[in-house]
C-alpha cells in the first residue's frame, strides 16, 4: 500500500473544512486548449477519445480572429481554439508553448465576486468581469492568471440556457464516433519551475482558499535517475483538485524538467479523466489509436496482492486483464484505484492524459509513481532527453 504523507492528522472532510469559502466552486466548466489547427485537433479528440461535437465559433458566427470547436463527453467540455491570423495572442501562445492548455475554467455562482475576491488577494487579472449575451440569456465570465501563462476563468451561467456560451452556435456533425466512457475531470496537474512549488501552494491557499491535503516529496517520488516533488491542492468541497509538481535533483533530467524545457515555462502537465470501467475505456482508446506508456514489468503485477493488502478482496478487475492493457493499480486507506497514462498527445513532450477509475481511494497512485516514472524514462531515453 502506498504511503501518503498527510499534512494533518484528521480525515479529508475535516481538511476540506479548513478551506475558505470566499470562492465556492461548483465544478470544472471547460478546459480550453490553444492549438495550431483546431479543426484537426477536434477530429482527433472525436475519433480517438470519443468526444462529441457540441458548439462552434469562428468566421461563420462573426468571430473574426479565431476558430473554436467545443467537444463534450458526459461532464467534460473541451474547447479547441486556433488563431486565424499571425497577429494574435493565441498564435503567440502556440508559437512559444506548442499546443497546450490555456484556460482551466471553473463553474461558479458569481463570477464577478470570484474575480474580486481573488484579485484583491493578489491574483493577476486576465479578463475583468464581462457579460456576454445572446437570445438564450447571459453568461458572466472573468479570468485570472495562475502558473505560467495558464488562466483560470470563472464562468457564471445561471441565467443562460444556450448550448455553450454566447457567440457559439450548436455544432451538428454527421461524424459522431461513440463515446469511450469518460465521465468528468478528476484532477488537473500543473508543472512549475525549480523552487516554485511552495510559491504556488501558497498562491492557491491565499488567493483561491484551497488547502494542501497531500504532499509527496522527492524521497517518495524518485527512480534511479530522477525525482520530483508534488503537492495536491483542493478546494473546500473537494471537487477541484490541482496537484502541483516541481522538479527535484536527480542523476538525470526529470520529466518535469523536460516538460518545462519544451513547454518553455510552467503549464498544465496532465488532465486526469474518470471512467467507471477502465478496462472497457482503455481497450476502446487503444483500438482508436491512443498511445499509452508501456506496461511495467511482470514483477509489478506479481506484487499487486501485497500492494493492495486488505483491498485485494474487493478488487473486481482480473489482474491478467489489467496487465494486458498496462493499467496500474494502487490503494490507500480508503480503497483502491486503477490508472493509466497516455504518451504526450502532441509532438513536444508536454501535455498528456490520465485515465482513472477510483474504487474508494482518494489518493493519486503514489504506489505507482516509481513504475510510472520508469516508464516515462524509457520514453525520455528514446527522445534523448533523460
Ligand atoms: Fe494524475
Amino acid at each position: 500500500m502506498s504511503k501518503i504523507v498527510k499534512n494533518v492528522e484528521y480525515g479529508l472532510e475535516k481538511i476540506f473544512e479548513g478551506a475558505q469559502d470566499f470562492l465556492p466552486l461548483l465544478g470544472t466548466d471547460y478546459v480550453e486548449f490553444y492549438v495550431g489547427n483546431a479543426k484537426q485537433a477536434a477530429h482527433f479528440y472525436k475519433t480517438a477519445f470519443g468526444f462529441q461535437s457540441l458548439a462552434y465559433a469562428g468566421l461563420e458566427t462573426g468571430v473574426p480572429d479565431r476558430a473554436s470547436y467545443v467537444l463534450k463527453q458526459d461532464k467534460i467540455r473541451l474547447v479547441l481554439t486556433t488563431a486565424l491570423k499571425s497577429d494574435s495572442a493565441i498564435g503567440e501562445h502556440v508559437k512559444k508553448h506548442g499546443d497546450g492548455v490555456k484556460v482551466i475554467a471553473l463553474w461558479v455562482d458569481d463570477a464577478t465576486k470570484s474575480w474580486e475576491e481573488t484579485t484583491s488577494r493578489g491574483a493577476k487579472s486576465f479578463m475583468e468581469p464581462t457579460v456576454e449575451k445572446d437570445a438564450h440569456g447571459e453568461v458572466v465570465r472573468a479570468g485570472i492568471y495562475t502558473y505560467g501563462e495558464t488562466v483560470h476563468m470563472f464562468v457564471e451561467r445561471k441565467n443562460y440556457t444556450g448550448t455553450f456560451l454566447p457567440g457559439y452556435q450548436a455544432w451538428e456533425s454527421d461524424y459522431n464516433p461513440t463515446p469511450v466512457g469518460l465521465k468528468f475531470i478528476d484532477h488537473m496537474v500543473g508543472n512549475v519551475g525549480w523552487g516554485e512549488m511552495d510559491t504556488w501552494v501558497k498562491w492557491y491557499e491565499e488567493v483561491m482558499g484551497f488547502v494542501n491535503f497531500l504532499s509527496f516529496d522527492d524521497k517518495t517520488i524518485h527512480t534511479e535517475y530522477s525525482a520530483l516533488m508534488s503537492k495536491v491542492m483542493s478546494n473546500g468541497n473537494g471537487r477541484i483538485k490541482f496537484p502541483i509538481n516541481e522538479p527535484a535533483k536527480g542523476n538525470k533530467r526529470s520529466q518535469i524538467e523536460e516538460y518545462i524545457d519544451f513547454y518553455e515555462g510552467p503549464g498544465a502537465q496532465h488532465i486526469a479523466v474518470a471512467t467507471d470501467n477502465i478496462i472497457e475505456t482503455v481497450a476502446q482508446l487503444k483500438a482508436r489509436g491512443v498511445e499509452f506508456l508501456s506496461a511495467p514489468p511482470q514483477a509489478y503485477y506479481d506484487e499487486i496482492p501485497e500492494r493492495l493488502g486488505e483491498h485485494m478482496e474487493m478488487m473486481k478487475e482480473p489482474i491478467p486483464d489489467i496487465q494486458k492493457l498496462g493499467i496500474l493499480v494502487d490503494a490507500d486507506e480508503e480503497g483502491y484505484l486503477l490508472q493509466i497514462f497516455t504518451k504526450p498527445i502532441e509532438d513536444r513532450p508536454t501535455l498528456f492524459f490520465e485515465i482513472i477509475q477510483r474504487m474508494g481511494a482518494r489518493g493519486f497512485g503514489a504506489g505507482n509513481f516509481k513504475a510510472l516514472f520508469e516508464s516515462i524514462e524509457r520514453e525520455q531515453e528514446k527522445r534523448g532527453t533523460l
